[in-house]
């Protein structure tokens, strides 16, 4: 097993992998159906030669810059675990502050239903909705494919009952004003999208990352539709990229002339959360 992990990590290291041990035994903990704590309590097994072709199949794939997510097809959320796979964008560590920053105005204002625009693989949705007993969640998405990744995710935690998964364009399916819209909508502008790594425009969704221009071509459509589906006092909390603060400020201002905007970051220290009280 030692040699084989070598080998994996070896030749990770050499195709520029970020992390090659860290994906190597999370490769290999995943062939042999073993937790990566496992792995290390356990320091051996015996691998039969069809382990091994399994195993050394899986790190090719990694060495095409395939994300690990989408090898084993699962990513962990919010501690909670999603299956993922190319039709839906790989839930990311930043966006469980969106996540806080939505339980803490659903819980201050007693709201019983929240709309999540761009739901993806459910993450959002399905974290608030395991936290928030008795509170409905509309979850849009324009994208099929992305629908049923989240309602199987939605099955697995047991929130079927109380997320309602919706196809549409942006907040267009809602079916009533809420008083909170999350919405981590797709924000790298064209400029960014050419210097991001292959491991994301080789894989995950062009239309789950595309923001136009400026990266805020959906962001202020929804601002656009936003007052029509939202309650008199409403919140939008919007994930945003790290240096567009100041241009989602201004398109708020644009729509909502007396709103207020609180930017919170992230654990990274980024500007992560935009908090508009329209
Ligand atoms: C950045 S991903 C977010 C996925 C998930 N909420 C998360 O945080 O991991 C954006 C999602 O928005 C969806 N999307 C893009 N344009 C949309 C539109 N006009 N209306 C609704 N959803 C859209 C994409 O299909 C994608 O699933």
């Amino acid at each position: 097993m030692r040699e084989l992990l070598n080998w994996a990590i070896a030749a990770l290291r050499e195709a520029d992998i970020e992390f090659p041990e860290l994906d190597a035994e999370v490769l290999l903990a995943h062939t042999l159906g073993v937790s990566r704590s496992q792995l290390h309590v356990r320091k051996n097994y015996d691998l039969d030669a069809e382990t091994e072709e399994t195993f050394r199949s899986l790190v090719a794939r990694r060495l095409r810059h395939e994300p690990v997510a989408y090898i084993t097809g699962h990513k962990e959320f919010f501690g909670l675990d999603l299956e993922v796979d190319s039709r839906v964008l790989i839930p990311r560590p930043e966006t469980e502050t969106l996540v806080e920053i939505a339980l803490a105005v659903v819980r201050q204002r007693g709201l019983l239903s929240l709309a999540e625009v761009g739901a993806g693989s459910g993450a959002i949705a399905i974290a608030l909705a395991v936290n928030l007993p008795g509170v409905d969640i509309y979850a849009i998405d324009s994208s099929s494919g992305a629908l049923a990744v989240a309602e199987e995710n939605c099955r697995r935690h047991r929130v079927l009952d109380r997320v309602f998964l919706l196809q549409g364009d942006l907040l267009e399916p809602l079916p009533e004003p809420v008083g909170l819209i999350v919405a981590n909508l797709p924000y790298v502008s064209e400029a960014e999208l050419k210097t991001l790594a292959p491991d994301i425009t080789r894989y995950e969704p062009l239309s789950a990352l595309d923001g136009g221009a400026d990266g805020l071509k959906h962001i202020r459509r929804l601002l656009e539709q936003a007052d029509a589906h939202l309650r008199p006092s409403g919140i939008i909390c919007l994930e945003i990229g790290a240096t567009q603060a100041s241009a989602v400020n201004d398109a708020v201002r644009e729509k909502f002339p007396a709103a207020t905007v609180a930017l919170v970051r992230d654990l990274a220290g980024l500007d992560r959360v935009a908090v508009i009280a329209a």
